[in-house]
């Protein structure tokens, strides 16, 4: 499974990349505001760092404003994906990219139907929002594994972008479940390395040579 960081902090993004374990970016309009920065001007600095899909959302809510806005994010730089929204105008949007070979991300998948639509338009990536179904009492996992099954059944290359990620659990469960990338806050990121026995471990094996090095 391909990990993606979500954010627009260029700080961790820096760090993951160094890490070496992640393979793209995701962003989204609350993620600017955090940082209070352009949609543009941060996507401009993302693909300087990292050498991967770089999810940018436009903002438009109309079809043809959507493609207006996509078109110049795309413009910035190769591996730039047009996040698009799961409406009928997103949609609408989806399919000229997907004719003029520009690749998306359509965002805000709550049910398998539409990632079903999304993917019949030629998706490169849908995002089911696995954290927000759970925060509803659904189970948002479910959601991963019914459009496995469906993108399966039909030999779509659509990718599922596991995203709305809040635990480690989650991305555990994602990687179970087949889904092609999880998009993971920067902390739970970091927490995917720590498990107590580790350091238990480490420690002791640290604590242990020293009796060796000082006979
Ligand atoms: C996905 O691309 C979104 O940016 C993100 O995963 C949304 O997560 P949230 O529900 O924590 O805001």
């Amino acid at each position: 499974m391909q990990l993606f960081i979500d954010t627009a902090d260029i700080e961790e993004i820096r760090c993951a990349n160094d890490w070496g374990i992640i393979d793209g970016v995701t962003t989204n309009p609350s993620l600017m505001a955090k940082v209070g920065r352009t949609t543009a001007a941060v996507i401009r600095e993302i693909v300087s760092i990292v050498d991967g899909p770089i999810s940018a959302e436009v903002l438009a809510t109309e079809a043809k404003s959507m493609i207006e806005e996509g078109r110049i994010l795309s413009q910035i730089h190769k591996n730039v994906v047009i996040k698009l929204p799961m409406t009928i105008e997103g949609v609408k949007a989806l399919n000229w990219f997907s004719k003029n070979g520009i690749k998306t991300n359509l965002t805000l998948v709550f049910s398998p139907n539409q990632a079903l639509l999304a993917a019949k338009c030629g998706a490169t990536y849908i995002s089911p929002f696995v954290g927000r179904l759970d925060d509803h009492g659904h189970d948002g996992m479910e959601l991963i594994r019914e459009i496995r099954t469906i993108f399966d059944n039909y030999a779509f290359t659509t990718k599922i972008l596991s995203a709305s990620i809040r635990s480690t659990l989650h991305v555990r469960e994602a990687a179970l479940a087949a889904s092609d990338v999880a998009t993971v806050p920067f902390k739970v990121l970091k927490d995917l390395y720590s498990h107590p026995l580790t350091d238990r471990g480490v420690e002791a094996f640290t604590s242990d040579y020293k009796k060796v090095t000082t006979k």
